[in-house]
This record gives structure tokens, C-alpha cells and sequence, in this order.
């Protein structure tokens, strides 16, 4: 029952971003994310020395195969929701205390830009 309103409240609020929640902006997103992002996560979200990132939104935290998490995050028990994500990417040592990913975006405009462009990705 939980998990159902979970998978529902996950769908509404992907499709959202996918439309662009209002005031976010795909490509603002794109370009905070190659400045910020891309450095490690690849371009487009591939992965490269961290995980690939193309269907984060609703994936459940520290789940790409093979990919060498820290056992903070991997035993986190998370689940990138747009909330979760958005207090993940504001301080991500703060939501996971261990965590291996370094980037904070403070600027709350920035990460609603980029969860949008996340969300852009296939
Ligand atoms: C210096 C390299 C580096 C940069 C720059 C970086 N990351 Fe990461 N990221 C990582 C690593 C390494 C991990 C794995 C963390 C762990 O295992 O604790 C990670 C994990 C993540 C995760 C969790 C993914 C999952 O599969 O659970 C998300 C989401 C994420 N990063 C988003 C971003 C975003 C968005 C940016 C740009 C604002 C960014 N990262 C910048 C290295 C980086």
C-alpha cells in the first residue's frame, strides 16, 4: 500500500519535472550540469568515475551494477525521489554522512533546473 502511493507520488512528481515544474529550465539544467557534473558523471549522464545518472529520478539509491558506491550511500536505503534528490544535490554529506559525492548546488533554482534535465535523460 505504501510502496503503491510511493510509485504513484514518484510518477506524478517525474512527470512534472519531465513538463518542466514550473520555473525550471532543461536547458539551464544541461548547462549547470556540464559545468558541474559532467566531469564525472559523463556527458549525458553515461557515468564515468561516478554513476551514470540517464533514469535517476525514482531509482533507488546506489543501484547502478558494478559501479563501487560507498557503503554509506549503497546501504542508504534511499530512493531518488525529486525530494530526496533535492536534499541530496543541496548537501549530499549532510543526507548521506560518508558519501563519496563531493558537488553541492546551494542555489535552489540551479537544482530544480538540473533535476529537470535529469529527468530529460534517456
Ligand atoms: C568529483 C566527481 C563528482 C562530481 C563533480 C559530481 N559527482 Fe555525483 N557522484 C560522484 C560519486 C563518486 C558518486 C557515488 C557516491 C557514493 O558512492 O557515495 C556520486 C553519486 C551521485 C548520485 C547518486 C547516484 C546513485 O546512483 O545513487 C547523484 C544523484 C549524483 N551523484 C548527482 C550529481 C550531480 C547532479 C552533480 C553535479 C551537480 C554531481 N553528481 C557531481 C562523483 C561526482
Amino acid at each position: 500500500m505504501r510502496a503503491a502511493l510511493t510509485a504513484v507520488l514518484v510518477a506524478l512528481a517525474g512527470s512534472a519535472l519531465a513538463q518542466g515544474a514550473p520555473g525550471a529550465d532543461t536547458a539551464t539544467g544541461q548547462q549547470v550540469y556540464e559545468v558541474r557534473c559532467s566531469f564525472c558523471h559523463g556527458e549525458g549522464g553515461v557515468g564515468g568515475q561516478g554513476p551514470a545518472l540517464i533514469g535517476v529520478i525514482g531509482r533507488k539509491a546506489g543501484s547502478v551494477p558494478n559501479f563501487a558506491y560507498s557503503p554509506a550511500l549503497k546501504s542508504s536505503a534511499l530512493t531518488w525521489t525529486p525530494a530526496n534528490l533535492d536534499r541530496f544535490l543541496t548537501n549530499p554529506a549532510e543526507l548521506v554522512p560518508g558519501t563519496s559525492m563531493p558537488m553541492s548546488v546551494p542555489d535552489a533554482k540551479e537544482r530544480a533546473d538540473l533535476m529537470a534535465y535529469l529527468a530529460s535523460l534517456h
